[in-house]
């Protein structure tokens, strides 16, 4: 079993998490960095952001402020590129996405039915947060494919882990790491800005979207809408994947949500509990600070670990268990707390609900590869099954 709480490489260490969280709920791990296991703690260090600044790059990289993510970015500066970020979110309004991603849903599941399965996390997952989101933000059909492999791309690379590529330029931005994905967001930004009769989607939405008089520069918004593209893209793929790796798990359940539809948002709420798509948030200390106790030196780097918090036994009793009855579901920081909480949890939450209802819908038996063993995906905070080898019995209509 590993001892280093940040390594979910063969699965989180549930085990581990649980026996930090009586014994030792904030530790320094052999590589210098801290780790805060107990929900409480977590919470509290999500909403400290004088202290705790989110950090994806290796110490010392420092990129253009222009350059910088909205969670890396500090107050008041923050505040303001959310609020112009969600505006052009809310007037884009998200509930016109439900029909289209039914819509993908459908089709994509179809086309998987007609072969008797296959891989769903590829050929039905995959597909349809990166689908969506491009959708949303108002990409060509035709590039969909194109933006769902940059996102891919952009992930794995050093812009968005904690190692950075040991040959790689200091400090570089999208530029350096997708120069391709970099060049097709700023035609996208450039042809709208250009255009008497620009499309009603999201780049044109936050191109004139100002807060205080102020709008976003072409830099600001090419790197807003890259975060974007992955932060709803990684995430909501694997919220999906385990959903549907619980209920293709468990025939009685299965059969369950046959019969109550309704249930389905409950379930969702608690894979997001049980088996958080993201298990671990990487922080920069900036001060000296004192968590439950312990002190923490400035200049270190700490995990606020959501999926431990999400199993902490004083929030949820049975906390291993995957339960549809709890009356504190919503408890869980799986979408993050603070100044910075998800902006996309609606989002996800829809389309994970609508991933699941569609798939009720049109299947009758899904039965799982007998082989199958789970083997999480190479993005060291994401938790999510890298495939799912499923036999589907259907239609169902
Ligand atoms: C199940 C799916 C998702 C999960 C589990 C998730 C989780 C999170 C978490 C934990 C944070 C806080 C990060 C931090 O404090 O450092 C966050 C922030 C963020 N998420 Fe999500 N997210 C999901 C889907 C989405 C979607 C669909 C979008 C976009 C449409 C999105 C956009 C963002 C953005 C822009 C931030 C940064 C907010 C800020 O720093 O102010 N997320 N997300």
């Amino acid at each position: 079993m590993t001892t280093d709480p940040f390594d979910a490489s063969a699965g989180v260490p549930y085990e581990l998490l649980a026996s930090l969280r009586s014994t030792c709920p904030v530790s320094r791990t052999e590589s210098g960095a801290y780790f805060l296991a107990g929900h409480d703690d977590v919470l509290a260090a999500t909403k400290d952001i004088d202290v705790f600044q989110a950090s994806f790059r290796a110490a010392g990289v420092v990129v253009p402020p222009e350059e910088q993510l909205i969670n890396e970015i500090p107050e008041p500066r923050h505040g303001k590129i959310r609020r112009i970020i969600n505006a052009a979110i809310a007037q884009h309004r998200i509930g016109r996405v439900e029909p289209f991603a039914r819509q993908l849903c459908s089709e994509l599941l179809d086309r998987l039915m007609a072969r008797g399965g296959g891989d769903i996390v590829a050929d039905y997952v995959t597909p349809i947060p990166a689908t969506v989101i491009a959708h949303l933000l108002g990409v060509e059909p035709a590039d969909r494919a194109r933006f769902a492999e940059w996102s891919d791309l952009v992930v794995q690379s050093a812009y968005a882990t904690k190692n950075r590529r040991e040959d790689g330029p200091e400090g570089e931005g999208l530029a350096g790491v997708a120069p391709d994905f970099a060049a097709y967001l700023d035609t996208m930004i450039a042809e709208r800005k250009n255009s008497v009769d620009p499309p009603d989607d999201f780049v044109t939405r936050l191109i004139h979207t100002s807060v205080d008089g102020e709008c976003l520069t072409d830099l600001e918004m090419r790197t807003q809408l890259a975060f974007l593209l992955m932060s709803g893209n990684e995430t909501t793929r694997h919220l999906i994947a385990n959903l549907l790796e619980t209920v293709c798990s468990d025939a009685a359940l299965f059969a369950r949500l046959h019969a109550e539809r309704d249930l389905v948002p409950t379930l969702v709420e608690e894979s997001l509990r049980h088996d958080s798509p993201i298990h671990v948030l990487l922080r920069d200390c900036l001060k000296d600070t004192t968590v439950d106790g312990v002190a923490i030196p400035a200049g270190v780097k700490v995990g606020f670990g959501i999926a431990s918090a999400n199993r902490d036994e004083r929030i949820y009793s049975d906390p291993d268990e995957f339960r549809l009855d709890r009356e504190n579901a919503r408890d869980h920081v799986a979408f993050g707390g603070g100044p910075h909480v998800c902006p996309g949890a609606s989002l996800a939450r829809l389309e994970g609900r609508i991933a699941l209802e569609v798939f009720l819908e049109r299947v009758d038996r899904p039965l799982i590869d007998e082989s199958y063993r789970r083997e999480p995906v190479p993005v060291f905070w994401a938790n999510g099954p890298r495939r799912l080898p499923v036999r589907l019995t259907g239609p169902r209509r």
